[in-house]
């Protein structure tokens, strides 16, 4: 029997910490959230990330961009808002509408202000060990195995999935805490020979129900970050979870797991920028 990593409750406690910073210092804290067009699960994402800031105080400026702006015009409104110094933070939610550029647009954003940690000077300061905003699932993930006692110094961590927004920043962050790491990708052979080495194996597949106990060291501890609706319309992960938890010592549920954390670090990123770029 696991236990099961509770997302829903660590959230919570990420954000009534950063509820009761902005309550003690009396914080102003400003997010711009940039949408263009009207993807419904961007509307939803937005939805949520524009609550969160609601329930802790922070001040969420909601730009809705019609699906036919230009790459131009967005760029412009990027810059706008990098000047502003009441604003601390923006992001732009992706994806974007084909005719724009995302890399160029998030290369816009200042490293200042980028909260969703996806500029390269972020990335770049995560990879040599320098100070800057970190992408927000993997650094809620690290909070779920830190906040849940699991240790990582000197364990085997094994990735699957080798994504700019994932993968990599959890690979680089595993780095951090002295975790041997092994990332694995659609070119990896023998895979379940590499992730039954895993003391924590973190899952990034993008297919349903993907890894069972055949994957998974007994007593591992298992992180999943995917998300999909099955058959019957019902939420699961890249984790068979019925198949895996009786073995792994620990394990994140689909829904509830790392899901609400990825809000939870990006309010928690948002404190970060207010800090630097106090007036
Ligand atoms: N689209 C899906 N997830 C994200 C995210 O974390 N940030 C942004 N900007 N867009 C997204």
């Amino acid at each position: 029997m696991a236990n099961i990593i509770d997302g829903k409750k660590i959230s919570a406690q990420v954000k009534d910490e950063c509820k009761e910073r902005v309550k003690k210092e009396g914080l102003e804290v400003t997010l711009a959230v940039i949408q263009v067009g009207t993807d419904p699960a961007s509307t939803v994402y937005v939805g949520n990330k524009k609550k969160a800031c609601e329930y802790i105080g922070i001040r969420s400026l909601a730009y809705e961009l019609p699906e036919e702006t230009t790459e131009k015009e967005l760029l412009a409104l990027v810059n706008k808002l990098n000047k502003d110094d009441s604003v601390h933070g923006i992001l732009v939610q992706l994806p974007l509408p084909p005719h724009m550029d995302e890399d160029k647009v998030i290369q816009a954003i200042s490293p200042k202000k980028d909260v969703d940690g996806f500029h390269p000077q972020s990335v770049g300061a995560l990879s040599i060990g320098q100070p800057g905003f970190v992408s927000c699932t993997p650094a809620g993930i690290i909070q779920l195995l830190k906040r849940s006692g699991v240790e990582m110094d000197g364990k085997e961590c094994v990735i699957i999935g080798r994504s700019n927004i994932v993968g990599k920043p959890m690979a680089l962050l595993m780095i951090r805490e002295n975790a041997t790491v092994t990332v694995c990708h659609s070119h990896t052979k023998n895979l379940k020979e590499v992730t039954k080495r895993a003391d924590i194996l973190i899952v990034a597949i993008g297919k349903p129900k993907f890894i069972t106990k055949e994957y998974v060291k007994e007593g591992a501890v298992v992180i999943d970050v995917g998300i999909h609706r099955n058959e019957n319309n019902k939420l699961c992960g890249d984790v068979d979870f019925d198949d895996v938890e009786p073995i792994a010592s620990a394990i994140t549920p689909v829904p509830g797991g790392v899901g609400p954390m990825t809000i939870a670090m990006l309010m928690n990123n948002c404190m970060e920028a207010k800090g630097l770029t106090a007036e």
